[in-house]
């Protein structure tokens, strides 16, 4: 079936966090997209409405099976049915499991720049956050190996939030790494969350690989987050999953989950699962085809338009990492005045670690006309500010 992702759906009006901006403002900032999900999924949930009754809900194994079934077919990663278990969100599953596998005061290792988020649910908690910044060579960002054996073999680290793919830059983490941070995690008994929740929207071509398929080791010693909701943009609708190969660490994320009262669906998070991890391949395929073209247009008009703002080159998340550094010392202040300016309504890198200072974040998960404006948006404003600094 053929999908229209160039058609502009408006969404003001509907309480959405992304939209709730000003009329003349376009934003690109947080990670939701713009398109209508699959028809496929629509469809799932308008029955469930239609039922008309909305009660407690349980996780048949209809849900396991979709999701294992999803793994198998889509990223060869064969999981044992009983290794899931649900949780309301990515996040929640992280905070709930930060608070049950540390104590207060131990520190929490995290790859910079990553997903902001990760530092609330560690800061919240009252952990620490230790930061093992990826090198950058000015294109490609790189694990600093012996700076994170370091920061493992402290004592005080206990767990490592790994982000696979990671948000913002778009790695995509080889087997060969996952391999080498899960043996480094296991030497120095530190257990791994591997939130993977990009990990679909790759390019087609460059496959990711879950943490925990890559050897026993990773397994034995990891929890892994996985969700429907960026993939097909169901966010709104709370429906996410941890993997947990280890018996005793599944047990332990059980009772986290459940303390934390994030174990339980809601009348639609389980349907909205299944229809996306059984019938959601053909959408998703013509997804990732639409989302490479938006990167290569994005690509070719700073070539051409901007040159001094830098892509970072990735193929994974719809999330674009822009290297502001030949513009300005401090790109929150550019963000700002882009906004101010023009409009446009990107993230501002510091928000992603004290390495994320000179970029910007761009979502792209929008049809191609939008993309378009906020790229006419971004080179007013970056010609707009090269005048005030003459
Ligand atoms: C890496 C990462 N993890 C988790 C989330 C959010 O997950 P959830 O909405 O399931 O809590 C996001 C959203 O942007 C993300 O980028």
């Amino acid at each position: 079936m053929p999908y229209n992702f160039d058609a502009v759906t408006d969404r003001r009006g509907t309480n959405s966090m992304k939209w709730d901006v000003p009329e003349q403002e376009l934003p690109m900032w947080v990670a939701d997209m713009d398109f209508e999900t699959a028809p496929e999924i629509r469809e799932a949930i308008k029955n469930r409405a239609d039922h008309g009754i909305f009660g407690y809900t349980v996780v048949p194994d209809a849900w396991r099976e979709a999701v294992a079934g999803w793994w198998d077919r889509r990223h060869g990663f064969k999981m044992e049915k009983d290794w899931l278990v649900f949780c309301t969100g990515v996040v929640p599953a992280i905070s709930s499991a930060v608070r049950k596998l540390t104590t207060v005061g131990e520190n929490v290792l995290v790859q910079t720049p990553v997903y902001n988020i990760f530092f609330n649910s560690i800061r919240n908690n009252g952990r620490n956050v230790i930061e093992n910044r990826l090198s950058y060579d000015g294109t490609n960002y790189h694990i600093d190996w012996e700076d994170l054996e370091s920061k493992l073999s402290d004592p005080q680290t206990t767990l490592m939030l790994l982000c696979n793919p990671q948000n913002p830059a778009g790695c995509i983490w080889s087997r060969e790494e996952l391999g080498r941070i899960g043996e480094l995690c296991a030497a120095n008994h530190v257990r791994v969350i591997s939130d993977e929740i990009h990990c679909d929207l790759t390019d087609t071509g460059y496959e990711y690989v879950p943490f925990a398929s890559v050897s026993e080791v990773n397994a034995q010693n990891s929890i892994t987050c996985i969700a429907p909701t960026k993939t097909f943009n169901l966010a709104g609708l709370q429906t996410a999953a941890v993997i947990v190969p280890n018996a005793d660490l599944r047990h332990k994320t059980e009772r986290a989950l459940n303390t934390d009262e994030v174990a339980e669906p809601n009348a639609f998070a389980i349907d909205a699962a299944i229809a996306a991890f059984t019938r959601g391949d053909e959408w998703l395929d013509a997804l990732r085809a639409y989302l490479a073209d938006n990167r290569l247009l994005v690509r070719d008009f700073l070539e051409k338009e901007i040159p001094e703002v830098g892509l970072v080159p990735s193929h994974a998340t719809y999330l674009l990492w822009l290297d502001c550094s030949r513009i300005t010392g401090d790109a929150a202040e550019f963000c700002r005045y882009l906004r101010s300016e023009t409009g446009l309504y990107l993230s501002a890198g510091i928000a992603y670690g004290s390495n994320g200072k000179r970029f910007l974040r761009m979502n792209i998960a929008c049809p191609a006309s939008l993309l378009k404006d906020g790229l006419g948006r971004l080179k007013a404003g970056v010609k707009a500010m090269n005048l005030v600094q003459l």
